[in-house]
């Protein structure tokens, strides 16, 4: 005879929440009579992505983490936005006049990216440090695509005593999450695209505030209404302008402002205590 250990630790939270998704799941069944064979192809599906490594988490982020992200937004600063699953620590410190790692030949319109990071009560945060990440004018992020350098357009840069920051970049483009995996053949299948509209993210930091992890967005791109992963906040969307060069040409000048939540001059109500 077995003997059941009801001495069991139980996680009331997680039973609850765990009722509730499952509860979900059922009455979709329900209300959809799903079939024996639908049922197959679903399970057979989930088989292929827990196989395939990296598309149960690339399934979670596009599908839940901006649900997640919303909700975990503190205070009244810039709008967080998903860290997305491509940031790497320990990124480079650039020495200015700063510029974001890239290649001689980089593909993409020269970018020029300047703004302001202050507090909520509007103290500028000099020595704010701005962790900046992005894919490349092909739409490709390093450490993702393996003939990238390694840390290709990935960088941090430090905000000036009056908070101010400037960097040179590249234009990014709309990114296509990886379409050959369980969830590229899900929104096939659903007939809906793979696009993210182009995108910088952007973790910012200061010992007096809250720490900010972002993502702007360009004006007019096609995809801002359609992002497979549902991030796209109207706040977090920045105008760009094309300025003549010195040399007959044209680069892309844009401009944000970042408020971090937390006062400068007096302790964070939501660090202390
Ligand atoms: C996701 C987020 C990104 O920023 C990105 O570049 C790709 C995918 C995502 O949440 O799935
Ligand atoms: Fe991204």
């Amino acid at each position: 005879m077995t003997t059941i250990d009801t001495a069991r630790p139980t996680n009331l939270r997680l039973q609850e929440v765990f009722d509730d998704v499952l509860q979900a799941l059922l009455d979709a069944i329900t209300r959809h009579r799903v079939t024996w064979e639908e049922f197959r192809v679903a399970t057979e599906w989930l088989t292929e992505a827990g196989d395939q490594g990296i598309e149960i988490p690339l399934m979670l982020d596009v599908f839940l983490s901006s649900t997640v992200d919303d909700l975990a937004h503190a205070g009244d600063g810039t709008e967080n936005n998903l860290e997305g699953p491509y940031y790497v620590p320990d990124a480079p410190f650039l020495h200015h006049p700063y510029v974001l790692p890239q290649r001689q030949d980089e593909p993409g319109e020269k970018l020029h990216f300047a703004g302001r990071v202050r507090s909520t009560d509007g103290t500028p945060l000099a020595g704010a440090v701005l962790d900046v990440w992005q894919s490349n004018g092909l739409g490709e992020y390093s450490h993702v695509q393996p003939d990238l350098p390694e840390f290709n357009l990935r960088g941090r840069l430090v905000a000036d005593q009056d908070g101010c920051f400037e960097f040179m970049t590249v234009v990014p483009v709309p990114y296509a999450i990886p379409t050959d995996g369980a969830t590229g053949r899900l929104l096939a299948a659903m007939g809906r695209e793979p696009f993210r509209p182009a995108h910088i993210h952007f973790r910012i930091s200061h010992p007096d505030c809250e720490p900010l992890t972002t993502q702007i967005y360009f004006e007019d791109d096609p995809w801002l209404d359609a992002d497979v992963a549902g991030a796209v906040k109207e706040s977090l969307v920045t105008p760009v302008t094309r300025w003549a060069d010195a040399g007959g040409g044209q680069y892309a000048g844009c401009a944000y402002d970042f408020v971090l939540s937390g006062s400068a001059t007096a302790p964070s109500a939501l660090r202390a205590g």
